[in-house]
C-alpha cells in the first residue's frame, strides 16, 4: 500500500502546498476540519502587524494599513470560494453570533412567521442560537428529520438553517433542491458552511441562497478561535436588520451621532471593533487555499478518502461507516462508529495520528488536502489497525476524557 501510496503523491499536482503549511514531524493530522493547520506565512505576518502596523504606527495603522476595510476585504476573497459576490460576505464575529443576527433578519423579513426549521443532530449552536431566540419570544424552534425537512416547511416557517455539510457525518444537503423548498414555502433559507467553505465548491448565488454563515479555524485556517463569515444575498442587504446594531455596523462609525443608522452595504453586519489580529491571520490562510482553489481541493478530498478506505479494507478492517460511502454526497471527511471511538482516538493521537472524537460513538477523521499525502493515508490506516490488533486502546490512560474531546 506504501508504494502505491507513494506512487500517488508523485503524481499528485497539489503536493507542493504541504511545505506551505507547519505539518509537524511525526503527525499525521487528520483533524483540519477542526482546526486547520498552520500556513508558513502567518507567523510573519502576524509579526508584521504586531510589531508595524500596532507597534510603530499604533492608531494610524486603521487607515494606513487598512485595517478599517479588512472584514470586507477578506470577505470579499471568501466570496469566490462559496459562490458568492465579493461586497456580499464579510468577515466578523464567530459562527454562533452570526447566526443570531442572520436569523433574527430573516425573521424580520417574514413578518407573522415565527418557525425556525431545523434538523435534530444539527450543529449544537445552531439549534442553540434557535432556542434563543425563542426565549425571547421572537422565534418558535422546529426540528425535523432530513426525509421530513419538506413537509415541516409550512406557512409558519419563517426560515431554514442548515449545515451543508454534516458536522459528525460530513453527509451533504443538496443545496439548490432544499433553497428552492424552502423558498418555494414562502421561507428563507441559511447555510452553515463550517464544513464547506475552503473544503468543496459551494455556489450560494447559483443555489439563490439567502444567508450564510462559515468558519475561518477549519478548511480556511485562519488559527483557534479564528473570526467567522457572514453571507447576505445582494437583493436581501438593504433589508437586513440585525439587532446587534453596534457602532462598527453604523453607516457612518465616526459621525459618533445617537441614532443607530446601519451601513448601506454588507458592513452593517459588524457589530463591535473587529479583532485585527484574528482577521490578518484568517486572510493568509484564504489567500493560500484561494491560490490552490477549492475544485481542485475537493477532487483530492475524494481520493484520498477513498484511498484510505482501501487502505482499511486492504488490512481487512470493517468498519461501521456513518459517512456516505458516495464520495460526493460527501463533504472531506469519514466517521465510523464504534462503542471504543474515544479510547480508539486517544491512542491513535499518542501515535501521532490524529483524529477526533463526537460523543458518543463517532471516530471522525478529516482530510484537508492542502497538506495531506496518499502516504498518510496509508500510514494511518496501517496505526489504526495496530490499535486495534492489539488491543492498545485498552489501557486506562486512553479511556479517562479530558475536558476538550
Ligand atoms: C457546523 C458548525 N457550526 C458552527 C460551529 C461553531 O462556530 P463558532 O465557534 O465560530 O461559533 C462549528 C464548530 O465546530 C460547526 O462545526
Amino acid at each position: 500500500m506504501i508504494e502505491r501510496a507513494r506512487q500517488l503523491d508523485a503524481g499528485d499536482p497539489l503536493t507542493q502546498f504541504r511545505d506551505r503549511f507547519d505539518v509537524p514531524e511525526g503527525v499525521i493530522y487528520l483533524d483540519g476540519n477542526s482546526l486547520g493547520c498552520l500556513p508558513i506565512a502567518t507567523p510573519a505576518r502576524l509579526e508584521q502587524v504586531v510589531r508595524e502596523e500596532w507597534g510603530r504606527d499604533l492608531i494610524r495603522s486603521w487607515n494606513s494599513a487598512g485595517w478599517i476595510d479588512l472584514p470586507t476585504r477578506v470577505g470579499a476573497k471568501i466570496a469566490p470560494l462559496i459562490g458568492a459576490k465579493a461586497h456580499e460576505v464579510i468577515v466578523a464575529d464567530s459562527v454562533s453570533v452570526n447566526l443570531f443576527k442572520l436569523m433574527s433578519a430573516a425573521l424580520a423579513m417574514r413578518p407573522g412567521r415565527k418557525v425556525i426549521l431545523s434538523e435534530p443532530g444539527n450543529f449544537p449552536t445552531d439549534i442553540y442560537m434557535i432556542e434563543g431566540l425563542e426565549g425571547q419570544g421572537l422565534a418558535e424552534r422546529r426540528l425535523a428529520e432530513r426525509d421530513k425537512l419538506l413537509e415541516a416547511l409550512d406557512e409558519d416557517a419563517a426560515l431554514l438553517v442548515l449545515t451543508h455539510a454534516h458536522y459528525k457525518t460530513g453527509e451533504l444537503f443538496d443545496m439548490a433542491e432544499l433553497t428552492r423548498a424552502a423558498h418555494d414555502a414562502g421561507a428563507l433559507v441559511l447555510w452553515d458552511l463550517s464544513h464547506s467553505g475552503g473544503a468543496l465548491p459551494v455556489d450560494l448565488n447559483g443555489c439563490n441562497a439567502d444567508f450564510a454563515v462559515g468558519c475561518g479555524y477549519k478548511y480556511l485556517n485562519g488559527g483557534p478561535g479564528a473570526p467567522a463569515y457572514a453571507f447576505v444575498a445582494e437583493r436581501h442587504i438593504e433589508n437586513s436588520n440585525q439587532p446587534l446594531s453596534g457602532w462598527m455596523g453604523h453607516a457612518k462609525p465616526f459621525a459618533f451621532s445617537d441614532d443607530y443608522t446601519p451601513a448601506p452595504g454588507i458592513e452593517r453586519l459588524l457589530c463591535g471593533t473587529p479583532g485585527i489580529l484574528g482577521v490578518a491571520a484568517l486572510e493568509v490562510g484564504v489567500e493560500l487555499i484561494a491560490e490552490i482553489g477549492v475544485e481542485q481541493l475537493y477532487a483530492k478530498s475524494q481520493k484520498l478518502s477513498e484511498f484510505f478506505r482501501q487502505c482499511l479494507t486492504e488490512r481487512g478492517l470493517e468498519l461501521d461507516l456513518v459517512s456516505p460511502s458516495e464520495p460526493s454526497a460527501r463533504g472531506s471527511q469519514l466517521s465510523f462508529r464504534h462503542p471504543e471511538a474515544y479510547a480508539i482516538c486517544q491512542a491513535l493521537i499518542a501515535r501521532g495520528v490524529i483524529g477526533d472524537f463526537r460523543d458518543p460513538d463517532i471516530l471522525r477523521f478529516g482530510f484537508a488536502p492542502a497538506y495531506l499525502r496518499f502516504e498518510d493515508m496509508a500510514e494511518a490506516a496501517r496505526h489504526l489497525a495496530e490499535v486495534l490488533e492489539s488491543g492498545e486502546w485498552q489501557r486506562d490512560e486512553f479511556r479517562e476524557r479530558a475536558a476538550v474531546t
